[in-house]
């Protein structure tokens, strides 16, 4: 009896087909009712009381076997013939169709590059690997200046002079290599700084840069450029400009807006104080002018620089910046009816 069983198995083993009639019979011939699974069950009780165990099991294999087969083959063989006769039924009910859904940096991101569009200002992008000069010299940070240790900066080992570039003020340079005055422009992309990765602090992360020049531009015009743009983007326009050193800008400041103390959460994340740092800024050093042919005497012109994962994580309540990094589906998943 056992070897009967074993004779089904290979020929279940080696059974094949294309053809959907034939498999279905294979299903009937070992599945239906009057099929040889049913047949062996029955044969059960007269199997002598040693082989029991043995013969049991080796059924339930040849069942398992038989059914998983059929189940593959008649997969294979309806896709198969989708793709060969090239045509869909066009009266099967469509499938829903997944909506996908944009990154909150991008979401962000988005915001911020139309805000700035309605007023006149490009967009510009540069490289994420950068050279010494782009990201530091003609930033006014020569070599063995202090301030290049405020960002601490991935080398790429075999070119001393290429590195991740660690904000996007590069791509001022970059610009102004290409343009003359006037430039309105911002720059929005991906820079990398060695740092501990935590809740609040990522090795990789964007920013937005900005960089205006013309005839005539004041500290004035950078208020009110900056005014605007905190009243677009967060419906709030007290703002606060606090002397800061930077080396690209001078003179130099952080801007802080008012956020307001309504909530428990506007006192976390205000740290009790109602303001909060979103940017730094400042007039475009002439060193920097000069560094770029741009006579300093004629031109003048503002900068600003923001993170965007802190504008996303303040906006859509993120309270860990890794989130932003993982790319868990459960996470990007709740920004689907966001634009
Ligand atoms: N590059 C600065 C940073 O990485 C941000 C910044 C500050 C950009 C002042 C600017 C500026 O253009 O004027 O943190």
């Amino acid at each position: 009896m056992i070897q009967e069983v074993e004779k089904y198995l290979a020929e279940a083993e080696a059974f094949t087909s294309n053809d959907l009639g034939e498999v279905e019979k294979f299903r009937i011939r070992f599945l239906g009712k009057k099929g040889i699974l049913n047949k062996l069950f029955a044969e059960f009780k007269s199997v002598p009381a040693e082989d029991k165990k043995t013969y049991g099991q080796m059924l339930n294999k040849l069942k398992r076997l038989v059914s998983e087969k059929v189940k593959k083959l008649k997969e294979t063989i309806e896709n198969q013939s989708e793709t060969q006769s090239g045509r869909e039924d066009l009266t099967k009910p469509g499938y829903p169709y997944k909506l996908g859904a944009k990154h909150p940096v991008n979401l962000v991101k988005n915001r911020i590059v139309d805000i700035f569009r309605r007023i006149g200002f490009n967009v510009s992008e540069g490289p994420e690997i950068e050279d010494d000069w782009h990201n530091f010299s003609a930033l006014n940070l020569p070599e063995y200046h202090p301030a290049r240790d405020m960002q601490d900066t991935f080398f790429i080992q075999r070119h001393p002079d290429w590195l991740l570039r660690t904000h996007t003020s590069s791509v001022q340079i970059r610009y102004m290599e290409k343009h003359k005055p006037p430039i309105r422009t911002i720059s929005p992309g991906r820079v990398y700084r060695n740092e501990d990765i935590s809740a609040r602090a990522h090795i990789q992360f964007h920013q937005v840069e900005g960089l205006y020049i013309d005839k005539g531009v004041s500290f004035a015009d950078l208020k009110q450029t900056i005014m605007y743009f905190t009243k677009e983007m967060f419906g709030k326009s007290k703002v606060r400009f606090r002397p800061s050193y930077f080396p690209f800008t001078e003179p130099s400041a952080e801007v802080d807006i008012y956020w307001g103390l309504k909530t428990e959460d506007d006192y976390r994340i205000t740290k009790g104080t109602g303001w909060l740092e979103i940017m730094g800024a400042g007039m475009v050093d002439p060193n920097v002018l000069q560094n770029m042919q741009i006579d300093p005497e004629q031109y003048s012109g503002f900068a600003f620089g923001m993170g965007i994962e802190r504008i996303a994580m303040l906006l859509y309540g993120i309270s860990d910046i890794r989130m932003l990094f993982e790319n868990d589906m459960r996470f990007l998943e709740q920004f689907k009816s966001r634009f």
